[in-house]
């Protein structure tokens, strides 16, 4: 007898195979999903959305993934870096407006200039927000004393995709080489929780050659590693990329979206009070795709706050939305959405994750 939907749902534990059959659900069953995933978000997390002001500090990256339109390889992009006065200025303005916490995302550089001006930076943030603004990095793989550095200057949590939980299709979307090593991406996560950060992670959606199985076990791979914060996505193909040559073998963009809403929404049925992110590239394929995401179970916005002329820089896919527009004009925008999500607004609050909360307590 085929396992029923509804009743996997009831049960607190699942297996890769339950995982499985939930992911491949289809009409009423997938419905079912949705509302057990709202259940849990509104019993566990509430309805709060908190934000995260997102700051592109650099497209500057060492890097090759096959799939990132800022890859070292891509020559065809003017490369920048935000002044450290535009930090501090986009700082003041998530301030300004309750924002619990800012994001700095850049490629990964390791330099030890690029690395003492990001503590620095840590440091005015901290300064210009009577320590109040939360910093969250994302900055790729460093070494132990960086990421020591960087929290001991007041960085309190930090985001490191595994982009998937599968090594050989990590090595069919990276370069194999050491710079591209899967065991030190897991080695960089294990330093960030040993060093007290809150941990973030998450995966691509929708990659070529990535099997439902995958998926099933990224799920999984969230919840061994008690991650505290995810962000994932639907991929979407950037034409100057390696990755490209795969197009053809895409599942369509509007079924990776679909497909995407539905890890969000297992992902809060898996790990109840964990903070999740309704990413940007969401919102590149559906207009109302971070409405759409808050509905399946995530909690945090991230607010592009990057300086307007620089944005056209960090084109890690096509089509991103929002380059054009200034920080007040994303906000109307993601306020309406948010309360008509039937959330409400997490203005000055940190929102940590209830999971390192928890956790913490142990
Ligand atoms: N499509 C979707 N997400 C992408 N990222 C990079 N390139 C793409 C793409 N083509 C995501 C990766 C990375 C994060 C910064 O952006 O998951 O970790
Ligand atoms: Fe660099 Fe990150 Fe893009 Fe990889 S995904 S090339 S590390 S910016």
């Amino acid at each position: 007898m085929a396992i029923k939907v509804q009743d996997i749902l009831l049960q607190n534990e699942f297996s890769g195979t339950d995982l499985s059959v939930l992911l491949n659900s289809t009409g009423t069953d997938k419905e079912q999903i949705f509302k057990h995933a709202a259940r849990i978000k509104e019993q566990f997390v509430g309805q709060k959305v908190y934000f995260r002001g997102l700051i592109e500090l650099t497209n500057r990256c060492g890097k090759n993934c096959y799939y990132c339109g800022i890859r070292a390889g891509n020559k065809g992009i003017e490369r920048y870096m935000v002044s450290e006065e535009e930090v501090t200025e986009a700082a003041r303005y998530a301030y300004e407006h309750r924002f619990g916490s800012i994001v700095m995302q850049s490629g990964e550089r390791t330099y030890k200039k690029y690395i003492n001006t990001v503590t620095r930076l840590i440091r005015k943030i901290k300064e210009v927000s009577n320590g109040e603004l939360g910093i969250t990095l994302s900055m790729g793989e460093q070494t132990r004393d960086t990421y020591k550095q960087w929290f001991n200057a007041g960085a309190n949590r930090y985001l490191l995709r595994i982009e998937t939980s599968n090594r050989e299709l990590y090595y069919k979307l990276h370069p194999d080489n050491k710079k591209h090593d899967y065991d030190h991406r897991l080695k960089s996560l294990h330093l960030l929780r040993e060093l007290g950060f809150n941990v973030g992670t998450g995966v691509m959606i929708g990659l070529p050659f990535q099997t439902f199985d995958d998926l099933a076990n990224d799920l999984q791979f969230f919840k061994d590693w008690d991650i505290d914060m995810v962000g994932m996505g639907p991929y979407i193909e950037h034409e100057h990329t390696p990755l490209y040559k795969f197009k053809d073998v895409l599942l369509p963009l509007q079924e990776r979206f679909e497909l995407s809403l539905l890890m969000v929404a297992l992902l809060r049925i898996t790990m109840k009070d964990i903070n999740i992110a309704a990413t940007t590239a969401m919102q590149t394929i559906d207009s109302n795709g971070r409405e759409k995401a808050l509905k399946a179970g995530a909690n945090i916005i991230m607010p592009n706050i990057t300086p307007v002329k620089y944005r056209e820089g960090y084109l890690l896919y096509k089509n991103k939305p929002g380059l054009k527009e200034n920080s007040d004009e994303t906000m109307k925008k993601l306020e309406n959405e948010i309360l008509s999500a039937g959330c409400q607004l997490g203005y000055g609050e940190w929102g940590d994750s209830k999971h390192f909360t928890n956790r913490s307590k142990l």
